[in-house]
């Protein structure tokens, strides 16, 4: 039976592990399909400059992804080279040319993807279940296997660098940088971290979600993010003693106000199954309105893992093309995204954990406290462990469920404080998730 043709561009993790997986798998991704893949393509900017295993006998080689993306030869192109500006343009190649394209790339995806689908010609769609959480297809669960479905909300530790780091300040009780600083060495965090422990590798793929999961269209830059830099062993040994733990949590919420959506650091229940990932390991746990609770869970990142989500897009996408069944469903899960309608973070309502370090002295409780009941804020429990430094004493105050706009305006008034040694951190405290 003739071949599906497949040209792919890029050749480093993503690329390389696709390659060894159509290699290993070749037999019996054909018996699945009944029809053969063929490499019939393969481009990197130095690829002829470097050794690429897997590159079958016969397919082109060449430095110039132009010689892939509208190629006359080539049915499904595979962008795996990542970023927003050649990617952009090689997506456009490929799909007005009429061609399916696989891709990984969450950021070019979050920012242009529904532009990028609507430029399509024909049926030609985009498929990228590796943009997000690796290896786990929870794009194929949002699009189909709980399509029927109506989300109502989702939670997902989608970072693995993040994830890991914060699982070993647990495990360890090390500071970041020192955790930081091994997870570069050992390969799991880039040299500028940035995009991992400031939480926009997660807002991108939060974004992605949303889209798929409830229909409207939201912009990464619209979600309220804020990083892990600044937990802490204190917090985690604070989190323990209310019976949690810290993840950095992606959650979307529907709302009367709107959609909630947020990426921060966030106390989670020890009990939840969301506390037992750990490490570079991601996960997403669906509500359903009739289904219920749904949880997904496996490898965020790596060659093969990724590798394994970008073949079975190949493996949809031929599929489609033989039976000439293409865009049968939208790569958004919804035919038409609508226009976001999102709830602002002033009116998130939740319990906190306002973590203060401060100099030792007397009537800080009582001073907090006036400020938080001037800010209708109700205090929970307060928690000191001992410490033996009196000039930079941690302790925490929970509080009951408060809008978020109180509970940052008491904060600017506490910082103002001469016995605060450091601005006030608050984290969302779950009861439930
Ligand atoms: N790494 C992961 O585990 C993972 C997981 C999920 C999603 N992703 C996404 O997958 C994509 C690829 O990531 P990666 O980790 O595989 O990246 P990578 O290891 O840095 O590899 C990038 C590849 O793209 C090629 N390339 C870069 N710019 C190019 C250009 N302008 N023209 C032609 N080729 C170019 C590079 O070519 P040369 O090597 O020849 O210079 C290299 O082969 C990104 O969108 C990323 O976000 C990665």
């Amino acid at each position: 039976m003739k071949p599906v043709r497949i040209g792919l561009i890029g050749t480093g993790n993503v690329g390389s592990g696709a390659l060894e997986i159509l290699a290993l798998n070749g037999s019996e991704l054909e018996a699945k399909l009944g029809f053969p893949l063929e490499i019939a393509a393969v481009s990197s900017r130095n690829i002829l400059t470097k050794s690429v295993s897997n590159i079958p006998a016969g397919a082109r080689v060449t430095a110039d992804w132009r010689e892939v993306a509208g190629a006359a030869d080539i049915d499904i192109v595979c962008e795996l080279i990542g970023g927003t500006t050649t990617a952009r343009e090689i997506i456009e190649c490929a799909l007005k040319a009429g061609k399916p394209v696989i891709t990984a790339n969450k950021e070019l995806m979050a920012l242009a993807g529904p532009e990028l689908q609507a430029e399509a010609t024909g049926k030609a769609t985009i498929h990228m279940e590796a943009s997000v959480a690796g290896g786990v297809p929870i794009h194929a669960v949002l699009r189909e296997g709980i399509a029927g479905d109506s989300a109502q909300a989702f939670f997902g530790i989608l970072n693995g660098t993040s994830n890991y780091i914060l699982t070993e300040i647990e495990a360890k009780s090390s500071a970041f940088d020192d955790v930081l600083g091994e997870a570069q060495r050992l390969g799991y965090a880039e040299a500028d971290p940035t995009a991992d422990v400031e939480g926009y590798d997660a807002r991108s793929k939060l974004a992605l979600l949303a889209q798929m999961a409830f229909g409207q269209r939201v912009a990464p830059g619209s979600i309220y993010c804020e990083g892990i830099r600044r937990i802490t062993p204190f917090d985690f040994q604070y989190a323990h003693t209310l019976g949690h733990t810290i993840r950095l949590v992606c959650a979307a919420r529907r709302t009367p106000a709107g959609l909630a959506l947020s990426v921060r650091p966030t106390l989670i229940p020890k009990s939840t199954i969301l506390a037992s990932v750990l490490g570079a390991y991601n996960a997403v746990w669906v509500r359903g309105a009739a289904g219920q609770d749904t949880f997904y869970y496996g490898r965020g990142a790596g060659a093969l893992p990724t590798g394994v989500a970008v073949v079975s897009d190949i493996m949809r996408a031929a599929r489609d093309l033989r039976s000439g069944a293409s865009a049968r469903v939208s790569p958004f899960s919804f035919q038409k995204l609508a226009e976001p309608d999102l709830a602002s973070i002033d009116d998130f309502v939740c319990g906190y954990y306002l973590r203060f370090r401060v100099k030792d002295s007397t009537g800080i409780i009582a001073t907090l406290g006036r400020i938080l009941a001037e800010n209708g804020i109700s205090i929970d429990a307060v928690l000191q462990l001992p410490t033996d430094d009196k000039a930079n004493l941690p302790f925490v105050i929970t509080v009951e469920p408060a809008r978020e706009a109180d509970v940052r305006k008491a904060l600017l008034e506490m910082e103002a404080l001469d016995f605060i040694v450091e601005k006030p951190l608050a984290l969302p405290l779950e009861r439930g998730v």
